[in-house]
């Protein structure tokens, strides 16, 4: 684990209560459900321009949540997530699956996994955790092991002003300017071809629809 990686997201989830109550903490309430529902619809939105028959890699899978959307365009899914217990959590998902799903603990920032080894990388909520440069290099990771899409989310802010603003207000969040997604994307051999925001119209999650460069 390199100094970048002592990040909040890193060990929380290891908490089998925070794990047990995940889902219902974020989306119950009127405004939980209004969340989940731009939510749905911004990540959907991008996952509908994929083919179908893509072998997923979806990390971190959490408690598997977005399988019933990867499996309109799945021929398989590996779900990984560094927290043991919620990949209990999800474990109890994978007999509801339509395609075949397997769940292992691992770490984004170093997956042991061969060069091109799935069709695509599906990762929700998990950079914007991350401090820049760990960004950077999970998504060289994400790049190495697909071969050809990647679908990540990420926190994007117009303005550098409203970065520093969100900074101070909260900790353990790493919003990016534009141009240093564009960056990211270059270094990691990543082309841009879209992003929807998944959020409400005052958050700044956007997922990102990536090619890899031919
Ligand atoms: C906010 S949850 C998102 C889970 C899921 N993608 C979702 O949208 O519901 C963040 C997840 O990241 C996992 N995580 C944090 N650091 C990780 C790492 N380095 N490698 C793999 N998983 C990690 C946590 O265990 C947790 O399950």
């Amino acid at each position: 684990m390199s100094n970048e990686s002592q990040y909040l997201a890193r060990t929380h989830y290891l908490d089998e209560e925070v794990a047990a109550s995940y889902e219902q903490k974020r989306y119950s309430g009127r405004l939980g459900k209004y969340r989940y529902e731009r939510e749905q619809a911004g990540v959907g939105a991008v996952i509908a321009q994929l083919p179908n028959d893509l072998h997923f890699l979806d990390v971190p899978c959490g408690i598997g949540r977005w399988w019933p959307m990867l499996e309109a365009h799945a021929s398989r899914i590996d779900g990984l997530d560094i927290s043991p217990a919620m990949l209990a959590e999800a474990e109890k998902r994978v007999a509801s699956s339509s395609v075949p799903v397997s769940v292992n603990v691992g770490d984004a920032e170093s997956l042991e996994l061969p060069d091109d080894s799935v069709d695509a990388v599906f990762s929700h909520a998990l950079m914007k955790h991350l401090p820049i440069p760990l960004q950077a290099q999970v998504l060289g990771e994400f790049s190495r092991v697909s071969r050809s899409w990647v679908v990540c989310a990420f926190s994007v802010v117009e303005t550098f002003s409203y970065q520093l603003w969100r900074r101070r207000s909260f900790e353990d969040s790493y919003p990016l300017l534009p141009e240093q997604l564009s960056d990211l994307a270059d270094s990691a051999g990543l082309d841009i071809v879209d992003r929807k925001r998944c959020t409400t119209p005052l958050g700044i999650e956007y997922s990102v629809l990536f090619r890899t460069a031919s």
